[in-house]
């Protein structure tokens, strides 16, 4: 008898943590041997199938007289027959519409032995969910997320005592109270996002109550505060707690009663009072993202006490605090354990100090949109495990320390907008093998190195504008063969526009080379979204560029000829912005623009156009339009006229 195990690994929420996945060995029967399937149970699947709707033919394997037990998603037990798992999620595909609908056949209560039922992004758009779903006794998971059911969550659902995990994440539903869920004695992971529980005053106390839930997602719910404080048995194993995207106004006191918490995740909630300190209450939390708040006041250090902290995300808040305080506090406790620190946009001030270098197990820092002043120090080098720095957009001064070559886990290194000078070697990349993101744009740099070097990386998005980076074209982006982004404008290239970079096998998403003296013709440009040639010497007619481009900048050049290739190819269609003012263009602008639909900014000023203002270029509604110091003559069209 041929056996195949199959494990069926329930997948739980992305904290890999938390291992609430019940290990659930179920083996079918295949092949050969007799029928396993119970007759009785295998037409109430076939009832169960004709009521739905089924586009893409996934249930073909659900046939008269078959082996139930080898249909597909369905899942016998391997001795009984009985169906144990109806594994009947939609695959998101976006290019298969293989989504189930329709209505749910009362059969489905003949499974009596049913324990797991899975219809998660399938499409009932029509339908409430079933009252039958709270008569299936022996359901222990229930999987309804984004499968488009609307309206009052069916209360009888709290009759499943066995239940363990409720999903119902991304429905359209409503419930105007969680009383319940109490029913659920047996619920450890309860997903109600996106449903409107406005009404459902009492979503804390019976959620912070409950007995054996450890995992908790209410986000986009519409909960506001719940000023009562409710005590809760000390017991209690509450450990994921999803409140984000609600109008909570402040942290509630509630949550410093559950004390086994791991993860609290409040972004985007409306917080503005300041953060209670009773974080020493919660000694185990690992996770807590109070990110997009508007919290004013300064952290209280119980938050950078938690000695397990791995995870704290306050960006996009108003905290002002010295960066200097905030680091001392996090390395009493948390040196060893913290991964990822994110405080950007918020009005930090202060210096970085080399305490920095201390967390060894940081991965991820941004401390970008700050205020924070002073040199970035070299201990920095010492976070072996640092993938990800950005302290763009602050007053950081001093040189940009060599260290930053050590760096062999590094992938994005931002520190864009600030004020570090000096000079660049190869050695400040030399171990950077791994870096596929280099923003440095708007600092005093400069980096000329060997006309030899090779770069250790291979990036796709590099910024370095108005460093200086000499008179010749970089050479070393010639081995740069996955970049789609590049920033080089005002670097003080003074040189004709080398050919190998035309021609690079690469295609760009964007390309700046503004504000620097470049000269030549470009023929053609492989770039995608974004051009920006202006104030540079470039001659000949513009170059032809790709369908999809939207944004085509141009001015103050030497560009000639006239601009009839440009405008009446009729492949341009996602053009938004065109500017090639200041220029030699001659001519008379063409007739047609038709196909300029999404034309919103249109710069021709200071060319030699003649002629007369076609009354095409009405259709593209421009919100800019400007045609000053041209020859050109006649009236306004009417079309333009209501603009
Ligand atoms: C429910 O199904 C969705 C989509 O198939 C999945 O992402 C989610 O993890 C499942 N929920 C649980 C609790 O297993
Ligand atoms: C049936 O599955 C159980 C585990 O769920 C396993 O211990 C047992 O050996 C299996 N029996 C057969 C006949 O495969
Ligand atoms: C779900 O089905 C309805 C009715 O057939 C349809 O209008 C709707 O676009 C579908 N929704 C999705 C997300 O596929
Ligand atoms: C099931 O739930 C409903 C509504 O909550 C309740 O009225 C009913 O008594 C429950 N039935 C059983 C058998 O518990
Ligand atoms: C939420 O439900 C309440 C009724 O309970 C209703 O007044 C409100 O408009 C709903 N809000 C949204 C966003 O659907
Ligand atoms: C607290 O929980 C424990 C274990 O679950 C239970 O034995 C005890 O009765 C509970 N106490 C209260 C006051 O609910
Ligand atoms: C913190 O924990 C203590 C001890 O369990 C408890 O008495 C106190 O109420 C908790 N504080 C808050 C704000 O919940
Ligand atoms: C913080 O915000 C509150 C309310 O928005 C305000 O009353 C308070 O003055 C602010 N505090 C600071 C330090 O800006
Ligand atoms: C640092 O990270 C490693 C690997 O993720 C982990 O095993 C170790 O426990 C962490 N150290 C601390 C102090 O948490
Ligand atoms: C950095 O800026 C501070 C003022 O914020 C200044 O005192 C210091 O001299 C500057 N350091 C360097 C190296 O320019
Ligand atoms: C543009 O780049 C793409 C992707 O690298 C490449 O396949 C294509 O041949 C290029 N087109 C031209 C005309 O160079
Ligand atoms: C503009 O065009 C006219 C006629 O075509 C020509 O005489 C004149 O020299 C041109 N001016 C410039 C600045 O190119």
């Amino acid at each position: 008898m041929a056996i195949a195990t199959m494990t069926t690994a329930l997948p739980i929420s992305f904290f890999p943590f938390l291992l609430l996945v019940p290990a659930i060995f179920f083996t079918i029967c295949h092949a050969n041997s007799n029928l396993l399937c119970v007759p009785s149970e295998r037409e109430a699947l076939l009832k169960f199938k004709n009521h739905l709707i089924d586009p893409s033919n996934r249930l073909s394997s659900w046939v008269e007289g078959g082996d139930c037990c080898k249909w597909i998603g369905v899942v016998c037990h391997n001795l009984t027959g009985h169906v144990h798992q109806l594994h009947l999620a939609a695959p998101l595909s976006p290019y298969e519409q293989s989504a189930l609908g329709g209505k749910i056949n009362p059969s489905l209560l003949e499974l009596n032995h049913l324990s797991t039922l899975d219809l998660s992004n399938n499409n009932f758009s029509s339908i409430h969910i079933p009252k039958l779903f709270g008569l299936l006794e022996s359901l222990t998971y229930l999987n309804l997320s984004r499968a488009q059911f609307q309206g009052a969550i069916p209360h009888n659902l709290g009759n499943l005592s066995k239940l363990q995990y409720l999903d119902l994440r991304g429905n359209d539903l409503i419930s105007e109270s969680l009383q319940w869920v109490s029913g659920l004695s047996s619920l450890q992971y309860l997903d109600l996002s996106y449903a409107n529980l406005s009404k459902a005053t009492d979503w804390l106390q019976v959620t912070f109550k409950h007995p054996s839930l450890l995992e908790l997602h209410l986000s986009t719910c519409i909960l506001e505060d719940d000023p009562h404080l409710i005590s809760v048995n000390s017991s209690k194993s509450l450990a994921v707690l999803d409140l984000s995207w609600n109008s909570l106004s402040s942290v509630p006191k509630s949550i410093f009663s559950l004390h086994g918490l791991v993860s609290i995740d409040l972004r985007f909630s409306s917080l503005d009072g300041p953060i209670p300190d009773y974080f020493g209450n919660i000694s185990f939390l690992e996770v807590l993202d109070l990110h997009q708040n508007s919290i004013n006041s300064s952290i209280p250090n119980s938050v950078f006490c938690l000695n397990h902290l791995r995870f704290l995300h306050l960006s996009s808040n108003k905290i002002q605090q010295d960066i200097s305080e905030i680091l001392q506090s996090l390395s009493r406790c948390c040196l060893g354990s913290l991964e990822s620190l994110n405080m950007a946009d918020n009005q930090l001030s202060g210096h970085l100090t080399c305490q920095l270098g201390q967390f060894k197990n940081l991965s991820y820092l941004s401390l970008a949109q700050n205020n924070i002043s002073g040199p970035i120090p070299s201990s920095i080098g010492e976070l072996s495990s640092l993938k990800y720095f950005d302290v763009s957009e602050n007053q950081l001064n001093g040189t940009f320390p060599l260290c930053f070559g050590q760096l062999e886990s590094l992938e994005t290194l931002d520190f864009g907008y600030n004020l570090l000078e000096g000079v660049v070697i190869e050695t400040h990349f030399s171990e950077l093998t791994r870096l596929t993101t280099l923003k440095a744009s708007h600092n005093r740099l400069r980096f000329e190195p060997n006309s030899s070097w090779i770069p250790p990386f291979q990036c796709q998005i590099i910024e370095l504008g108005h460093w200086h980076l000499g008179s010749k074209f970089p050479l070393w982006l010639k081995f740069q063969k996955e970049l789609s982004s590049l920033d080089i404008s005002h670097v003080g290239i003074s040189y004709v526009m080398p050919t190998w970079f035309v021609n690079l096998p690469t295609q760009l998403e964007y390309l700046n080379l503004f504000y620097n003296q470049l000269t030549g013709g470009i023929s053609y440009l492989n770039v995608t979204n974004s051009i920006d040639l202006s104030s540079n010497r470039f001659t000949c007619p513009v170059p032809r560029v790709l369908s999809t481009l939207r944004y085509l900048f141009l001015s103050n050049n030497s560009f000639s000829g006239s601009l009839s290739e440009l405008i009446c190819n009729p492949s341009l269609k996602e053009m938004v912005a065109l500017y090639i003012d200041i220029n030699l263009l001659i001519g008379e602008i063409p007739y047609c623009w038709n196909h300029w639909e999404n034309l919103a900014y249109l710069n021709l000023g200071n060319n030699n156009l003649t002629g007369k203002i076609p009354p095409t270029l009405g259709y593209t509604n421009p919100c800019m339009l400007n045609l000053r110091n041209n020859s050109m003559f006649g009236e306004l069209p009417s079309t333009l006229r209501n603009s």
